[in-house]
């Protein structure tokens, strides 16, 4: 399974980029915001400083809704570097846009996927990703990772190439259940990553380890 990190942060895309897990960043107008970043030309910049930190994809959203402008803003966007995944919204002119970006070899990521039905249309039109967004469905009391595994299920029974990109991951069991459930790739933010790390009898076991050795070194 891929990681791909879920901000726009740059100093912690070289912290997950630095421990040599990251394949890869998914980004989306709210993570700019946070970071301060806006303007057509400060975004298409950020974009690039982010591609010159990662060697995987980047995806990078559009903020048209309609067929001309997403193909306009999509075309800029892969333009801009090979390593940036078009990603665009699940709407009905976003699908027709992602049959048009793969029928002229352009990467996209089909975003806010809440079901199995958005995931098989946006597989059928030729996306590069789906990202269903399990953390948003748990918020509403629906089971987000069954949407991981309903998704795998369709995918192998049809051998669509489209890679699920589990999205809006929150903690750590969502980046494991994501695994255990064949997910190709897992967004989340560093702090989940990191979490994976910890296990309290690794430390005990460390500490007795490095006591161990200080007592048979005196
Ligand atoms: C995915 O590409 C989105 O950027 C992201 O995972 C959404 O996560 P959130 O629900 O925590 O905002």
């Amino acid at each position: 399974m891929q990681f791909f990190i879920d901000t726009a942060n740059l100093d912690q895309i070289q912290e997950a980029q630095d421990l040599g897990i990251l394949d890869g960043v998914t980004t989306n107008p709210s993570l700019m915001f946070k970071e301060g970043i806006s303007g057509e030309q400060k975004i298409l910049d950020h974009y690039l400083k982010i591609c010159e930190i990662v060697d995987g994809d980047v995806s990078a959203e559009v903020i048209a809704t309609d067929f001309d402008g997403i193909i306009k803003e999509g075309q800029a966007l892969a333009e801009l570097h090979e390593q940036i995944v078009v990603k665009v919204p699940m709407v009905k002119d976003g699908l027709k846009a992602i049959r048009w970006f793969a029928d002229n070899d352009i990467p996209t990521n089909c975003t806010l996927i809440f079901s199995p039905g958005q995931a098989l249309l946006a597989a059928k039109a030729g996306a590069t990703y789906v990202s269903p967004f399990i953390g948003r469905l748990d918020d509403v009391s629906t089971d987000g990772l069954q949407l991981i595994s309903d998704i795998r299920l369709i995918f192998d029974n049809y051998l669509f190439d489209t890679e699920i990109l589990a999205a809006s991951a929150r903690h750590p069991m969502h980046i494991i259940e994501c695994a255990k459930r064949g997910a190709d790739v897992v967004t989340a933010p560093l702090s989940a990553m990191l979490a994976l790390l910890n296990h309290p009898l690794t430390d005990k076991g460390l500490e007795q380890f490095l006591a161990d050795h200080a007592k048979g070194n005196k």
